[in-house]
Formats: structure tokens, C-alpha cells, sequence
């Protein structure tokens, strides 16, 4: 507690454990606030066309790399978009040679860029199992895509239905439920084996699904898995904030134009790597977990990869801090709002 009503706090180096870094003029853009803020990110290989081959992830780490501000101290980790041909071969190899550092599942249809995606997980069972074999994680977009399933239900039936039955089938797999939203899949990751975790947003830790729905449409607290009820919410803080190993830091900052976002059919996504610590820390601030917050950011979720943890140090400094209304084009997460807390350098 001394150390919540100082006006520093100094933890080891974050990560981000679930980012989209875009390409071209975007990744220019938005990469330099990830390097600020991260050590290492797991690059989302949700790229038209996606990530799809340990060659793509060569060539993409690399311009990654040229794209980084000259003074960055910033290592991408690269991930591998699974389709229903992913060949589980290059797939290994990849991971061997450290172009892969995980592979990611994303159930075709269900958010930005999925369009390639896997059409039923048993097309890729060959590579599911080379992948528990080999100790390759395997990230993964929890929610169904069926037209009958209500969007707010999506995740807690792609626990029943995909994820429970591939864990049953192949209990060796590392799996980390990205961006987890709902009660349902905090509890599943609490009880699953110790190779099962999850990461947890900042936007999940804020919002509920008021914030886009009430007093007008608000395309910018959209994202995909969609925010829910507030008990959700809650269930998101107290697993964040636990101390349990099994949750970490993840973004998925998710950046796209204000005019994409602005839109009849908006896109899915909030951009939050500007002041994604920041925002991270006032939750734990709030749930009076301050000293919970370097595990959650900074050791979890290295752990869980099996990668060293970070040298060095960030310093946050207790300073009100004005998020712009708009950073080159983009709508950050609490624009025109004040946190507490400053990234100090
Ligand atoms: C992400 C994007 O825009 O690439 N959008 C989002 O709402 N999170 C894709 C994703 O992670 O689902
Ligand atoms: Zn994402």
C-alpha cells in the first residue's frame, strides 16, 4: 500500500502479448507508440493477405524493423495466420528457426481480415497436433461465427462447442484465449490445466457495451470480441488485477482510420497503444492492486511463452495525461480524456 500512494511506480519491462501493427504508412504510424511503451509485442498476422508462411513473417518482421523509430529498443514476435491449408511442416519449421513464435486461430468470418481463416478447427488438425508436439502456443480468437449465435454469446459457445473439445483431444496444447470478454471464459482458463491462459485488454477492463450503445452509436468503443454486460467486466478486473499467472497484458490495440471507423459498416477495432500502460495501471490503481501490476504486464505472460523476462525498467509518474483527439488520423482509446498516470521518457 505505501508503495499505491507514492508518486512513481517502476516495474520491469512490459510486453504486449497481442498487437496489430498494420503495414505500410499505418505501421509507420502506429509502431513507434507500441516501441515506446513494450519491449516485445506478439505481432497479429491479420494482413491482406495474412501472414500466412514463415517467409511472409520474414519479410514482415523485417519491415517492422525499418519502420521503427531509429532510437527504439523493440523486438516483434511473429505469428503465423492458420487457414484450412496451413502446412504443418512450414508451419514447425517457422517456429524452429524463431520466425514463429506462435500460430494464430482465427474462425473464418469472425472479425477484421478473417476472410482466410479456418472453416472448422478439424481441417487443421494435422497442425494442431504438430503444434502440441513441438510446445508451439497457439493464440486464439474465441468466438463462433454461426449466424444463429447472438454476437454477445459468440465467445462463451466457442468455449463449448470448439475450445473444451480441442483441450480434451489434444491437453498438451498451449493455448492463450485472446482478448477474453466474458465471465464464462475467465472461469474456463482458471480451471484448465496451467498450459491454458488468457490475455485481457484495456478496453475490456474500462467498458461494457453501454459505452457504444448509449446516448448515440459510438463507433469507437467497437471491437471485436464486442464488449459486454458489466458483470463481465468485473469478472475481467478481478481475474487481471488476481496475481494469477494465467492472465496477462494484450492490447490488441487495433488501429483503423477515423473515415473506417466513421462508417455505415465500421470497423472493429480500438487503438490503445499510445497509453495502453496507462490505462492498464489506473484499473489496477482502482482495484487497489498497484503491486499486481508488473506480474500482470511485465512476467505473466513471458512465463507463459517460455521467453526470458525483459532487462530494464519503465517508470509511470502519478501526472495527469491528455490523450489527443486524434493521432494521425486515428481515434485513440479515451480520446480527449485525462489519466492519472504518465510513461515517464
Ligand atoms: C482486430 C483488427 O482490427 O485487426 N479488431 C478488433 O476489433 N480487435 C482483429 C481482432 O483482433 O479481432
Ligand atoms: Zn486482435
Amino acid at each position: 500500500m505505501a508503495r499505491a500512494m507514492s508518486e512513481t511506480l517502476t516495474i520491469r519491462r512490459p510486453d504486449d502479448w497481442h498487437v496489430h501493427l498494420r503495414d505500410g504508412d499505418m505501421l509507420r504510424h502506429v509502431v513507434g507508440h507500441t516501441a515506446r511503451q513494450f519491449a516485445r509485442a506478439i505481432v497479429m498476422p491479420n494482413l491482406t493477405p495474412p501472414v500466412a508462411r514463415a517467409a511472409d513473417a520474414a519479410a514482415y518482421r523485417q519491415r517492422i524493423l525499418a519502420a521503427l523509430p531509429a532510437d527504439a529498443d523493440f523486438t516483434p514476435l511473429m505469428t503465423c495466420y492458420l487457414t484450412d491449408a496451413t502446412d504443418a511442416d512450414d508451419l514447425a519449421a517457422g517456429h524452429a528457426d524463431g520466425i514463429f513464435t506462435a500460430a494464430k486461430l482465427y474462425p473464418a468470418g469472425a472479425t477484421t481480415n478473417s476472410a482466410n481463416g479456418v472453416t472448422d478447427i478439424g481441417n487443421i488438425r494435422d497442425v494442431l497436433e504438430r503444434m502440441a508436439e513441438v510446445g508451439m502456443p497457439l493464440c486464439v480468437h474465441g468466438e463462433v461465427t454461426d449466424p444463429e449465435i447472438d454476437v454477445f454469446d459468440r465467445e462463451a459457445v466457442f468455449i463449448e462447442r470448439v475450445l473444451a473439445p480441442l483441450l480434451r483431444d489434444l491437453p498438451e496444447l498451449k493455448v492463450v484465449f485472446e482478448h477474453a470478454t466474458t465471465e464464462e471464459a475467465v472461469a474456463f482458463v482458471e480451471s484448465a490445466r496451467p498450459n491454458v491462459a488468457a490475455t485481457i485488454t484495456p478496453q475490456h477492463l474500462h467498458i461494457n457495451r453501454n459505452a457504444m450503445l448509449v446516448g448515440g452509436i459510438r463507433p469507437h468503443a467497437y471491437c471485436l470480441p464486442v464488449a459486454k454486460r458489466e458483470k463481465h467486466r468485473l469478472a475481467l478486473r478481478k481475474a487481471a488485477t488476481s496475481g494469477s499467472g494465467k492472465f496477462f497484458l494484450g492490447t490488441d490495440s487495433a488501429p483503423h482510420t477515423r473515415e473506417a471507423k466513421e462508417s455505415g459498416c465500421g470497423c472493429a477495432g480500438i487503438f490503445n497503444a499510445p497509453f495502453a500502460l496507462e490505462s492498464y495501471l489506473t484499473v489496477f490503481e482502482a482495484e487497489g492492486a498497484i503491486e499486481r501490476f508488473e506480474g500482470f504486464a511485465s512476467e505473466h505472460g513471458a512465463r507463459f511463452y517460455g521467453l526470458p523476462l525483459n532487462e530494464g525498467t519503465v517508470t509511470l509518474q502519478r501526472a495527469p495525461v491528455e490523450v489527443p483527439a486524434e493521432l494521425r488520423g486515428v481515434v485513440p482509446f479515451h480520446a480527449g480524456d485525462t489519466l492519472g498516470w504518465r510513461l515517464a521518457g
